[in-house]
């Protein structure tokens, strides 16, 4: 059976970053419309570029609510959300007591209040046109506990999954699905890079043998799985939160 999203409008946030690029490039090949968007304009358009000609790009912050609403506003009737921007903003672990309170808030605010702003946006859209699809990426540091550590991280993205279970519960009378992608630890960009180098031989080993798989996953591992919450394929699945990571007890 073949995805097509052919007709469809999706809008992929942190679209400039490495899993936001293979999503948004996933589904223009599944024939949808995507607007990338991202903070940074130029990783966006990069993104729009390679995805084809039905793509588009936005310089969009999701922290900005009155920024949301207008590009929103400017998109349209948008089908498919996927709200991935996020990420642990470079801070790194410290004890409980000297993590501040600007830490906190802004760990928050890109991992869990930006996906807020974006499906405050689109759902008038989407409930006038029967439905949609919202797919947040959330993470295994939200299930379990980050492997860096970093407790605003992991907290806001339990936050992401929650948001993900109530909202699935309050918008599916307006045939609205809500799922959460939970990927666990993907090398796609220098920092995450880094973060690999600095696991050391021995920590590098330690991650791979706590994957049932044993081997790191890739972009398009968590793609696919976004793809098939956005397609007809999952029609009759939400609120819930599946795990990319390999497997792990
Ligand atoms: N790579 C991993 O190992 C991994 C694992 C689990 C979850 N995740 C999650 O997947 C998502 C994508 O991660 P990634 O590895 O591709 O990271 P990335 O850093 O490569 O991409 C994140 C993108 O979000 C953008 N961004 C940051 N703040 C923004 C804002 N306020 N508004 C709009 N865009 C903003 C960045 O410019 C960047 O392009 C994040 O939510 C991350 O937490 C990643």
């Amino acid at each position: 059976m073949e995805i097509s999203l052919a007709g469809k409008t999706a809008m992929v946030t942190g679209a400039g970053g490495g899993l936001g690029r293979a999503i948004t490039l996933s589904l223009a090949a599944c024939g949808a419309s995507v607007w990338a968007c991202d903070i940074d304009g130029k990783t966006a358009a990069a993104t729009a570029q390679t995805a084809g000609t039905r793509c588009h790009s936005q310089a969009l912050d999701v922290t900005d609510r009155a920024a949301v609403l207008a590009a929103v506003a400017e998109i349209g009737t948008v089908d498919i959300l996927v709200n991935n921007a996020g990420g642990g903003l470079g801070y790194t672990h410290r004890p409980i007591e000297s993590v501040s309170p600007q830490e906190w808030a802004a760990v928050f605010d890109v991992n869990s209040t930006g996906a807020l702003h974006c499906t405050q946006a689109v759902t008038p859209g989407m409930k006038a046109a029967g439905g949609g699809r919202i797919v947040n990426i959330s993470s295994d540091a939200g299930i379990r506990t980050a492997r860096n550590r970093l407790v605003a991280y992991g907290a806001a993205k339990a936050a992401v999954i929650s948001l993900t279970r109530h909202l699935a519960e309050e918008l599916g009378p307006w045939g609205i699905t809500v799922n959460s992608v939970a990927p666990g630890f993907i090398n796609v960009s220098a920092r995450t890079q880094r973060q690999w180098l600095a696991y050391g031989e021995e920590g590098q080993k330690a991650l791979l043998e706590s994957i049932h798989l044993r081997r790191l996953g890739s972009a398009d591992d968590v793609a696919r799985a976004v793809l098939f919450f956005a397609s007809d394929l999952a029609g009759w699945v939400t609120g819930q939160v599946l795990s990319v990571n390999g497997g792990r007890s």
